[in-house]
């Protein structure tokens, strides 16, 4: 026999650090995590507690050396270059890559040493690296690179855990930046496309955030959280 252990306690205690907690999902995650009783330390490009930003290794391993350990290290991290073939940028490819693949590798390499027994590394992926469409070649390569990597980062990390969420369009607030009209458009697309009939929301990812987190049989795995979008 045995009871489920709720959420608040499995992560009641623990210290998770959220690059990219300052807004959207990051800082959705921040915010639960926090509630259910962890003590959770937010980076960001223009941080106001930690100054993290991905593409600079000196910034995760001074982060890494002045704040210790902690149980849980989650990056959102993203850089997007949306363009035609023709239109790409050499240094724009390489910002994407930077954001989504090598970010979390040296991530890995300066938290990974310091994470006790039950720790896990969580990165944010895209449907869009399951769904090529024209103009997202750099996104959806970036993003598929990204479960790849939580494959192989959880193998020669174990014990420790190494998962990936791959959101479908979700109402995040990056959105918000669009015209409403586009974003309007975008979403009745991406409703139209998904099984649920909808675009995501904060709660959809922010549960299967923290679920993942406390989820201790669960590694090298990137779960969907798409409305089923990518069966359509
Ligand atoms: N929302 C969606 O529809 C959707 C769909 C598929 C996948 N995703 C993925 O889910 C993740 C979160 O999405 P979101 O909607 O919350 O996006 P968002 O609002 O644009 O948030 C991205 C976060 O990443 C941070 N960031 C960007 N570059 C960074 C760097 N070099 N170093 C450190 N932090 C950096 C940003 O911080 P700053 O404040 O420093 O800019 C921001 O907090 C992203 O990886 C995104 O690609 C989202």
């Amino acid at each position: 026999m045995y009871t489920v252990t709720p959420m608040s306690e499995k992560l009641a205690g623990k210290r998770i650090l959220v690059v990219g907690g300052a807004r959207g999902i990051g800082a959705e995650i921040a915010r639960q995590a926090e509630q259910a009783g962890a003590e959770v330390v937010v980076a960001a490009r223009a941080g106001r507690e930690v100054r993290v930003d991905v593409t600079d290794e000196s910034t995760i391993a001074r982060a890494a050396d002045s704040l210790g350990g902690f149980d849980h290290v989650i990056s959102t991290a993203s850089a997007h270059h949306d363009v035609p073939v023709p239109e790409l940028e050499h240094d724009r490819i390489q910002a994407a890559f930077a954001a989504k693949v090598v970010g979390p590798l040296l991530l890995a390499k300066h938290f990974a040493t310091r994470m006790p027994a039950g720790g896990s590394f969580l990165f944010f992926s895209g449907i869009v690296g399951w769904r090529p469409k024209a103009g997202t070649v750099v996104k959806g390569t970036a993003n598929a690179a990204l479960a790849a990597l939580v494959t192989h980062l959880a193998v020669e990390l174990a014990p420790l855990r190494v998962n990936a969420i791959a959101p479908g369009i979700t109402d995040s607030g990056a959105w918000d930046r669009l015209p409403d009209e586009r974003r309007r458009a975008l979403y009745d697309r991406a409703s139209a496309a998904s099984l649920a009939g909808r675009v995501g929301t904060l709660e959809d990812v922010t549960d299967t955030a923290l679920w993942l987190l406390g989820a201790g049989w669960v590694t090298g795995e990137t779960i969907h959280v798409d409305g089923g979008s990518r069966h359509r």
